[in-house]
């Protein structure tokens, strides 16, 4: 296989399969780089002018490549044959039932990208686990793979997970930290090294065995997730005792052991990895019998979700406990700005409790449009209660809408809740926002992204997370 000759296959066209193959094909322009994906509509969206995700910098990668050497296609069998290298990037989400349901990782998609790469393979193919794993699934790919029929078909297996963010996908892409690649065989490995190193210095591509990169992983989510949940857990100090989160954050954050990064209080954290990783490590420990491990890694979601109904709870509780019949202002719904991913975002929690309090929610949202809001708040009661009984339905019918602006959103309103990052939310005319509330104009700020003092001087009554 010379690197002029390879061919690509990635199966999966999500939020990793899409941009990091795209940024594969710009940069390396010899490669034919086909993304597989067995849900036409998303595939109809890639290769169109709307791209199914928002990223930014993306549009411009995928135009760059696309029909030249990037293609997306539902033809998941015939790329499968005619490449050489297959990452399996498909979705890995948490278990809704039978053995370790709400922590184990559902790995059937994983397992039927491996049998349909079995049974269409006819020559040697490079395996990659892209997708996020439970350390030694690489075996269970292994021996799935061992049941291709075709003589000539042999594979080698290889661990590569990703470590871009949302939001700065391209970025990250294009200037990674590292790159990880697990393995048994060297020649396998230098070979995805060799993609990687068209663009990534060298002593940035680290080489390990499949188990500690595959366990990299789900650490590192860990690790990031771990950092959140602990100055989330000082705010709420802070608030009892009049200490600014802030101030904490950057007086911690200067000392070069801790660093600064990861220490800003909010809301909760959200997005389709975190909760899910940490979940699937807590599940892997108690597999282990590590009963230990697995308490001390389940606290951090347990204080994220402490931090999100805290939030909403306070929202309540100053506006005299009872929001019912109030228009809230909800300002923002992804999990974080710059994307159009809602997945376990903290927003979709803090409406979930405001409805049930029977608040009427206003929402704006850059990206993020009103029948994927309704889903999302309709799938967490289904999880929640079994299914979507006709009270609920009625509750996000007749109590949710979105506004095409944040200054709609909040005209009328008796309060805004900030609940995502975006940097237009700092450019609104808050004099004019707060002529047009109902008083007293509440506002809470779960991202800390706003000017407390000037928000007060307009006349907001602001609350802050972890703020005196
Ligand atoms: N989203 C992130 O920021 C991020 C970052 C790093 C790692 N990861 C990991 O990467 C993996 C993918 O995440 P994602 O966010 O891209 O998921 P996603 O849900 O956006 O995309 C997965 C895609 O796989 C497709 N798919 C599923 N089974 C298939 C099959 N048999 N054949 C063809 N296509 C199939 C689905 O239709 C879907 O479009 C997960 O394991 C995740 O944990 C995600």
């Amino acid at each position: 296989m010379s690197p002029n000759s390879i061919k690509i296959c990635c199966i999966g066209a999500g939020y990793v399969g899409g941009p990091t193959m795209a940024m594969i094909a710009k940069q390396c322009p010899d490669i034919e780089v086909n993304v597989v994906d067995i849900n036409e509509a998303r595939i109809a969206a890639w290769n169109s002018d709307s791209l199914p995700i928002y990223e930014p910098g993306l549009q411009e990668v995928v135009q760059e490549a696309r029909g030249r050497n990037l293609h997306f296609t539902t033809e998941v069998s015939e790329s499968i044959e005619k490449s050489d290298v297959i990452f399996i990037s498909v979705n890995t989400p948490t278990k809704t039932f039978g053995i370790g349901a709400g922590r184990a990782a559902n790995l059937e998609f994983v397992e039927k990208c491996a049998r349909q790469i079995a049974e269409s393979s006819h020559s040697h193919k490079i395996v990659v686990e892209k997708s996020t794993l439970p350390v030694r699934t690489a075996e269970a790919v292994k021996r799935i793979l061992q049941s291709a029929t075709n003589p000539n078909a042999s594979f080698d297996v290889l661990s590569n997970p990703e470590f871009l963010a949302e939001g700065t996908a391209v970025k990250d892409l294009l200037n990674p930290d590292r790159v990880l690649i697990g393995g048994e065989c060297p020649d396998a490995i230098e070979k995805l090294a060799g993609i990687y190193g068209r663009w990534v210095d060298a002593e940035r591509i680290l080489k390990t065995n499949l188990w500690s990169s595959e366990l990299s992983k789900l650490t590192a989510n860990a690790f990031l997730a771990q950092r959140v949940s602990s100055i989330n857990a000082i705010s709420a100090l802070c608030e009892a005792t009049g200490a600014d989160v802030d101030e904490v954050a950057n007086a911690i954050g200067t000392d070069s052991r801790i660093g600064p990064k990861f220490l800003k209080s909010s809301v909760g954290f959200g997005g389709s990895c975190f909760q899910k990783d940490i979940l699937n490590l807590v599940y892997l420990c108690e597999h282990f019998g590590l009963h230990e491990v697995a308490a001390y890694w389940e606290q951090v979601i347990i204080m994220n979700d402490y931090q999100k109904r805290r939030f909403s709870t306070r929202i309540v509780h100053t506006m005299f406990n009872t929001v019912s019949d109030k228009r809230i202002a909800v300002w923002g719904f992804a999990f974080k700005k710059d994307t159009n991913d809602t997945r376990e975002s903290a927003a979709i929690y803090v409406c979930r409790d405001l409805l049930e309090e029977r608040a009427r929610l206003t929402i704006y949202d850059p990206q993020v449009k009103l029948e994927h809001i309704k889903r999302d708040l309709e799938y967490l009661m289904v999880n929640e209660f079994g299914e979507l009984s006709e009270h609920h339905r009625k509750l996000i019918d007749s109590n949710v809408e979105v506004a095409s602006s944040a200054e709609a959103a909040a005209s009328g309103a008796h309060a805004i809740a900030v609940l995502t990052e975006w940097d237009e939310f700092k450019e609104v005319d808050f004099d004019a926002v707060y002529q047009a509330m109902k008083k007293p104009a509440f506002l809470f700020d779960g991202r800390n992204l706003l000017d407390r003092e000037k928000l007060a001087q307009n006349g907001f009554e602001v609350h802050a997370i972890g703020k005196p």
